[in-house]
């Protein structure tokens, strides 16, 4: 196995953008990581005061609570049934995608190949990376939903696992995750399908790969966007209960486990949905709203299916996203991340996250008529 070399962190790329912008009267309106800046529900936050329950061990798959609470969640928005060996917790979701690779290949050694969206989040390909593994991308459509014909025969004898994301991040895709289960019923690869963001979804109600069946496939879910607690480190995976049951213990091992008062709050988080609803249409009218101000710029975008970004095609005078991204910074004091921060086929677009209260939103429409 070649050593490790790390490319840098995608969003250090942005620091010089970060510096220009702060020097804008009004102060930098960052809308480059998608972190919420919206409160969790209040019950959830008296739940963290009032923590008990922090002189012994979490348990590593989930306490009997949480997993009730994330599988009749999951009941209640996909209509299907979860057994107790077919799902289990995990510290966020990130680390989960990054480590993924790695304790699948110690399970099929025989394969090194890591197939993600060409157009994604970074860390699928960076966990193929810590794993030692191939980080092949999978072409994507001009929609940006991915083209699975397009994978190689080659690719395919030696996938470990593809990676799908609906809605995607960064263009708010919806994938037919359909035809993706059978795809991966086809040709015996397994599918990890990344439902961070499925809580917002705008143009359908949520789905689940679990929909079509859980035979060689994991969903993957977060309370990060979800309930706004990125800061609770917490969510869980669930689908085929051999691949489950093989992680959970695996991940047992390793002592990775999400803190006991965590667990606890997380429960009441995915017990209510009505500050979900509330947080979707907050994010629908902060992204109708940018949508908006960036038409003014020549910035064109279609409302995404689902997610928390707009996802904007740089106007034609710029040669870059990072032209533009860096004018944004000079002229209006607002960080966006350049598409290509997550593929080539982005380099003509930006992600602009809807993570800033309304009123900065808003503020962000006067100071592009004034500036
Ligand atoms: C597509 C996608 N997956 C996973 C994550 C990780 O989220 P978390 O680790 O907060 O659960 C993110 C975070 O932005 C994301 O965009």
């Amino acid at each position: 196995m070649e050593p490790l070399s790390l490319p840098e962190y995608p969003y250090s790329k942005l620091d010089d953008f970060k510096k220009v912008a702060g020097s804008h009267p009004g102060g930098v309106i960052d809308l480059s990581i998608g972190t919420p800046c919206d409160l969790p529900p209040n019950n959830v936050v008296e739940s963290l005061s009032g923590a008990s329950g922090l002189n012994g061990y979490p348990s590593s798959s989930g306490s009997s609570v949480l997993i009730e609470s994330c599988s009749k969640w999951i009941n209640r928005t996909f209509d299907v049934e979860l057994k107790s060996d077919e799902i289990s917790i995990c510290v966020g979701t990130k680390e989960m995608v990054a480590s993924l690779p790695h304790f699948l290949k110690r399970r099929d050694p025989s394969k090194d190949t890591v197939l993600y969206p060409e157009l994604s989040y970074p860390t699928y390909a960076m966990g193929a990376l810590i794993a030692g593994c191939r980080a092949v991308p999978v072409q994507v459509n001009s929609d940006f939903t991915m083209n699975l014909e397009s994978i190689e025969k080659s690719d395919l004898d030696r996938a470990l696992l593809l990676w799908t994301n609906s809605p995607g991040n960064p263009a708010g895709q919806l994938e037919d995750l359909e035809k993706i289960y059978s795809w991966s019923q086809a040709h015996g690869v397994l599918v990890a399908s990344d439902e961070c963001y499925c809580a917002f979804t705008y143009a359908s109600s949520p789905r689940s790969i679990l929909q079509s069946g859980k035979r060689n496939v994991l969903a993957i879910h977060s309370l990060s966007k979800r309930s706004n607690l990125a800061g609770a480190r917490v969510g869980f995976y669930c689908g085929d209960p051999e691949i489950v049951s093989y992680l959970s213990l695996l991940r047992m091992h390793a002592g990775l486990m999400v803190a006991g008062p965590i667990q606890e709050a997380a429960a009441l988080a995915y017990d209510d949905e009505e500050h979900v609803l509330a947080q979707k249409y907050r994010y629908a009218s902060r992204l109708e709203s940018l949508m908006r101000s960036f038409s003014v710029l020549g910035c064109k975008a279609d409302f995404p299916g689902g997610g928390l970004y707009l996802w904007a095609k740089v106007p034609e005078e710029f040669t870059s996203a990072w032209d533009f991204a860096g004018n944004l910074a000079s002229s209006i004091g607002v960080i966006v991340s350049p598409g290509d921060l997550y593929g080539r086929s982005g380099s003509s677009y930006i992600r602009v996250a809807a993570v800033q209260p309304d009123e900065k939103i808003f503020e962000i429409e006067q100071r592009i008529l004034t500036r």
